[in-house]
């Protein structure tokens, strides 16, 4: 038997969108970073001749880590930008802050700022997107690999319909995407994504490299943007006049399947809803920018109704917040303003093996199933003086995670453990 480290306190995760295990009062016992069983505390530790010590966690609920499906990590300086809408604010504050990352220096402090953030706020795995440069994929990486953290990211290929300096072509978008995917794809526990930004910037002939890059490569990740703001819709119909819809652009060059991951979708119509689900792609749900930058209102509903895979997405920095839990409540309150209500179950199960499913890794992450990497949180119900307030008139778990939900942000966030390692005191 290998190292055994384990945690007591309650626990809850989801072994799929309806089904969860919640206990009380739980155990979950780590063998050598990865789970090795979770249950009832009396009835785990009953199993073992010699009883692994624990970590009691009094007041606090121990769930899988977040997944990010969509965030940006060259953005962080741009968070919180005033007064633009998505075409505006690309040229105003993204294109300049992405132009930086020519620079390997300055990619690999603001990568390490980036994830510091991430494992601050419980953020455990995401899909992200680099720049153009391809230095920026490595900077990224590096500092990922050194945290020993489930990630993906892939270089931005653009080859139209932005400055200059942030220009590949369709040429060496493939030759330095390719150069990325055998440095890094599956090289402990990252892997790359092929990024076109959107449809907007990028010719067909660079989609064409993109599907490309899928066909060599079957087991990498793809992500791009969709259908995120009414203008931008508008903008690639006149660009690609032959094609469907918007979907179609990306449909027309293979692009769709079950690692690949479409931002936004808040214009969609039914026959794009439709197409998402037979290729089993997934949309990243990003509530907080789709408010933030004034996209519009996302409908959840209609994603179950057709069936599609769904995460959710801070997408920092049209995002406001590195925090999923942010996120959550912000999804809450775009759902209600549709009349529907978002339950605090589906919203855990969206942030953690929602996401998980969602990016193709429900096989390693997502929760606590035997032998899945130990990648969890542990969330404070009494981090502030209002949450203790609210959640001791709680009753069941319903209420007490719904309220948690709503009133948490990274300061519930006690700590945040990878590979079964606590981060928040650790020495590296
Ligand atoms: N669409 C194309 N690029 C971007 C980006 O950087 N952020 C968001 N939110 N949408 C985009
Ligand atoms: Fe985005």
């Amino acid at each position: 038997m290998g190292k055994l480290s384990a945690h007591r306190g309650e626990i809850l995760h989801f072994l799929d969108k309806d089904n969860y295990q919640h206990f009380e009062d739980g155990l979950l016992v780590i063998e050598d970073g990865l789970i090795h069983s979770v249950g009832n505390a009396e009835d785990i530790l009953k199993q073992f001749v010699h009883p692994p010590t624990f970590a009691q966690h009094p007041n606090c609920l121990i769930t899988a880590g977040f997944v990010d499906t969509h965030v940006h990590y060259p953005q962080c300086e741009i968070i919180a930008s005033y007064g633009k809408q998505l075409l505006e604010w690309l040229e105003t504050y993204t294109f300049p802050a992405e132009q930086k990352f020519d620079d390997p220096e300055y990619a690999s402090k603001i990568a390490r700022f980036f994830l510091d953030q991430l494992i601050a706020n419980g953020t455990t795995t995401a899909l992200v997107f680099g720049t153009v440069h391809p230095q920026s994929v490595d900077a990224f990486f590096t500092e990922a690999q050194k945290r020993k953290l489930r990630m993906i990211c892939g270089k931005v290929m653009m080859d139209r319909n932005a400055p200059d300096a942030l220009l590949d072509t369709p040429e060496t978008s493939y030759s330095e995407s390719k150069a990325l995917i055998e440095k890094w794809h599956n090289k402990d526990r990252l892997c790359y994504a092929v990024t076109p930004r959107f449809a907007p910037t990028s010719t067909d002939e660079q989609l064409e490299q993109a599907g490309r890059l899928l066909q060599e490569y079957p087991d990498v990740h793809f992500q791009t943007h969709i259908s995120e703001n009414k203008q931008e819709c508008e903008w690639v119909t006149e660009l690609f006049p032959e094609r469907k819809n918007y979907l179609d652009v990306y449909d027309h060059h293979n692009l769709l399947g079950k690692r690949s991951v479409f931002a936004h979708g808040v214009h969609l119509e039914d026959s794009e809803w439709q197409r998402l689900a037979e290729t089993d792609s997934a949309i990243a749900f990003c509530p907080a920018s789709n408010l933030f930058i004034g996209s519009g209102l996302f409908n959840l509903y209609k994603a179950n109704h057709y069936g599609v895979k769904i995460g959710l997405g801070t997408d920092v920095a049209g995002g406001d917040s590195f925090s999923i839990l942010k996120v959550v409540n912000q999804a809450y309150k775009t759902q209600q303003l549709q009349g529907n209500s978002l339950s605090a179950f589906e919203s855990l199960y969206l942030a953690t093996y929602g996401g998980a499913k969602a990016l193709d890794l429900h096989d390693k992450i997502g929760n606590f199933e035997k032998g899945k990497e130990a990648d969890f949180v542990v969330l404070d119900y009494h981090a502030t003086e209002l949450m203790k307030f609210k959640i001791e008139q709680c009753d069941s778990i319903e209420e007490r995670l719904f309220s948690l939900l709503m009133l948490a942000d990274d300061r519930a966030v006690k700590n945040t453990f990878i590979l079964g390692k606590e981060t928040k005191n650790a020495k590296s």
